[in-house]
């Protein structure tokens, strides 16, 4: 199964995914993390990595040659979503090179590519690897993929959620991430993806969780489970820490129970 974490800047869909992917391999199932995210880079560390692996924009030879490769398809008369770039028919994670994917305890991690430079040229070049290796990803027997989006609904008009069996949209106590996660339902719907509902994220209060169902309901938004707000969590991101709460983790348990079969 592969599953795409979406939402509003800063609500927390880094965090959401590291809870997720802790509490996945708790039931056994291995887990592929894909930072698709070419703005931030916390996700590593995060998930207690080091670093993170080389981007797949390299092993496709740079984010230029990527460039020219889709001026060439455009002039060959193709258009998106069936440009593609990527030679293999297939992609597994033992069919990449070591150097982009990273391994630690029983996680691995794989990303797109960054934004390093002004003036480097748009982030177009990122969707269209991120879509077509979704696409080509083959998965393992027990393995699951989580992606981490970048904030908002830019990549649902490249066409990548059409390679996802669910999207989640990670929702903060704020009148624009309910009406991110509505929009990003409805897109979801668009493009055939099976949107699967909301996770409330840095709930403060019973009267929080309880306003923000009842919003979410009137849109026909099913609630997947609450994740509170924990100092400890904010203060592992502003630090550069390892992500680790045990109750965080129960919440995010209750979560994964309703999305995956276990
Ligand atoms: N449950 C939580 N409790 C406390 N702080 C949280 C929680 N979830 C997220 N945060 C804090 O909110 C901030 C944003 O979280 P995160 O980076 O996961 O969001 P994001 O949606 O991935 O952001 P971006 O759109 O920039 O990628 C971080 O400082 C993080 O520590
Ligand atoms: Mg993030």
């Amino acid at each position: 199964m592969k599953i795409a974490v979406c939402g509003k800047g800063g609500s927390g869909k880094s965090t959401v995914l590291t809870l997720i992917t802790k509490s996945l391999l708790n039931t056994g199932k291995k887990v592929v993390v894909l930072d698709s995210d070419e703005s931030n880079s916390s996700l590593y560390w995060m998930l207690g990595f080091d670093s993170l692996p080389l981007p797949l924009m390299d092993s496709l030879g740079g984010k230029k040659k990527v460039q020219k490769k889709l001026i060439e398809r455009f002039k060959d008369g193709f258009k998106e979503p069936e440009i593609s770039i990527w030679m293999e028919d297939e992609i597994t994670y033992k069919s990449l090179m070591p150097k982009f994917v990273l391994e630690k305890q029983g996680v691995k991690l794989i990303q797109t590519g960054k934004i390093h430079q002004a003036l480097e040229g748009c982030a177009c070049p990122m969707g269209v690897v991120t879509r077509e290796f979704l696409k080509k990803y083959r998965l393992e027997p027990e393995e699951v993929m989580v992606i981490d989006m970048e904030a908002g609904i830019e990549h649902f008009g490249r066409g990548i959620e059409q390679s996802v069996d669910q999207v989640l949209s990670v929702i903060e106590p704020s009148l624009e991430s309910i009406s991110l996660a509505e929009k990003i339902s409805e897109l979801s719907r668009s493009v055939g993806a099976c949107f699967k509902g909301g996770i409330l994220n840095k709930i403060m209060s019973q009267d929080q969780e309880s306003y923000l169902c009842s919003e979410l309901q009137k849109r026909e938004i099913p609630v997947l489970g609450v994740i509170h707000y924990y100092p400890e969590i904010q203060s592992a991101c502003l630090m550069g820490k390892n992500i680790h709460h045990e109750k965080a983790l129960k919440e995010s348990e209750y979560i994964i129970k309703k999305i995956i079969s276990i």
